[in-house]
């Protein structure tokens, strides 16, 4: 067998593959975020099992929330976010770097600039926890 065949007969399975809908080829991020025209307003781009992978974009602070069940995982693509705690405390995040909000702990993520992040948390994730801001968006915004 030629391996110009062995090519051919790979590129055929991976075509069947794509059309089953086992996988969505490459996510290109950049492209992802170009979907994105307003502040604070995560948009789904993958599901990892039971998680979502979501980008967004971000400037100012959120609103002071937690989710009681879900750690929420901050990677930050663009720019520099600070996650807020109480007492003071703060997680300074540089482009490049990611951070793990633990669940049932008091955060709010502030950017002095825009930045751009990729999340990961559980699809049963509130944005804003159980608090209402005129921010938050719901699971179907995120999903559109
Ligand atoms: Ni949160």
């Amino acid at each position: 067998m030629s391996l110009c065949f062995v090519a051919a007969l790979r590129s055929t399975e991976w075509r069947d593959e794509y059309e089953s809908g086992l996988s969505a080829g490459a996510i290109d991020l950049e492209t992802s975020f170009d979907a994105v025209t307003e502040y604070w307003s995560p948009k789904v781009v993958a599901q990892v099992n039971d998680q979502y992978v979501k980008v967004a974009k971000v400037r100012g602070e959120l609103v002071w929330h937690s989710h009681a069940d879900e750690d929420e995982l901050f990677y930050v693509v663009r720019g520099s976010l600070r996650i807020e705690y109480e007492a003071g405390q703060a997680v300074h995040l540089p482009e490049g770097s990611m951070h793990v909000v633990p669940r049932g702990v008091l955060h709010n993520p502030v950017a002095e600039e825009e930045c751009w992040i990729v999340l990961i948390e559980p699809v049963t994730t509130r944005h804003t926890g159980d608090v209402e801001s005129p921010l938050t968006k719901s699971l179907a915004q995120q999903l559109a």
